[in-house]
């Protein structure tokens, strides 16, 4: 497994972004120094809302130059992640909470080039997780129910991170996703997470290199 670039990745979720301006809005992040852009796909099945698809990726990744992070709130991720590779994703995350195949879409993923990660809800005990160990190069334990922005962090889901460091080793990244903001973000690292998704924290806010600079602690 590749060693653990800088840490924390800081990841903006584009979902929060003005899409009428989508241009200027991915050069702002890349000039405020985000490592990652975080994608949401959502199918309005798996989660109550309805977002982004491949084609959607692909117009991102032709506006940008850091690795995209999608992360797939859908059910039948098998039938999806090739297109979503192939559109530009460097990462690929699954819930193992979906209807479908969330292992063969991990399989198709690393096949097409992205890498593989796993995303639990906040419900969802870390154990769930255990078969995806040594199949995944990152955890994302999510802090908010998956489906919206601009919620409110569940702060209990933070003793998860210890508990998905213990049951993954030391090299398998560790992302957060859901309520990140600049008066819980040290709370956040204390806890153990690596790579910080924050959509209202940045596109919420003025200075979007300030806001990401706060978030690098
Ligand atoms: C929620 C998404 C998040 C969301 C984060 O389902 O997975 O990535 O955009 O938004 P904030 O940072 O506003 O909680
Ligand atoms: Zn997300």
């Amino acid at each position: 497994m590749p060693k653990a670039p800088n840490i924390p990745i800081i990841a903006p979720s584009i979902l929060s972004a003005d899409f009428s301006k989508l241009k200027d809005e991915i050069q702002a992040i890349e000039a405020g120094g985000c490592d990652w852009i975080h994608v949401d796909v959502m199918d309005g099945h798996f989660v109550p809302n309805l977002t982004m698809g491949p084609f959607i990726v692909e117009a991102i990744k032709k506006l940008s130059s850091v690795p995209l992070d999608c992360h797939l709130m859908i059910q039948n991720p098998e039938k999806y992640a090739e297109r979503f590779v192939k559109s530009g994703a460097s990462w690929i995350s699954v819930h193992p909470e979906c209807h479908g195949e969330p292992f063969e879409a991990l399989d198709i993923a690393v096949k097409a080039g992205a890498r593989p990660a796993v995303a639990i809800k906040p419900a969802t005990p870390v154990s769930v997780a255990k078969d995806y160990v040594g199949r995944v190069e990152m955890c994302l334990v999510m802090t908010v129910n998956p489906g919206f922005s601009g919620q409110k962090m569940k702060s209990e889901c933070l003793a998860k991170y210890g508990q998905a460091r213990e049951l993954f080793g030391p090299e398998v990244l560790l992302e957060i996703d859901g309520g990140v903001m600049p008066d819980n973000i040290k709370k956040v690292r204390e806890a153990g997470a690596q790579v910080i998704v924050a959509a209202t924290a940045i596109f919420g806010t003025k200075d979007y290199t300030k806001a990401i600079k706060e978030l690098r602690v």
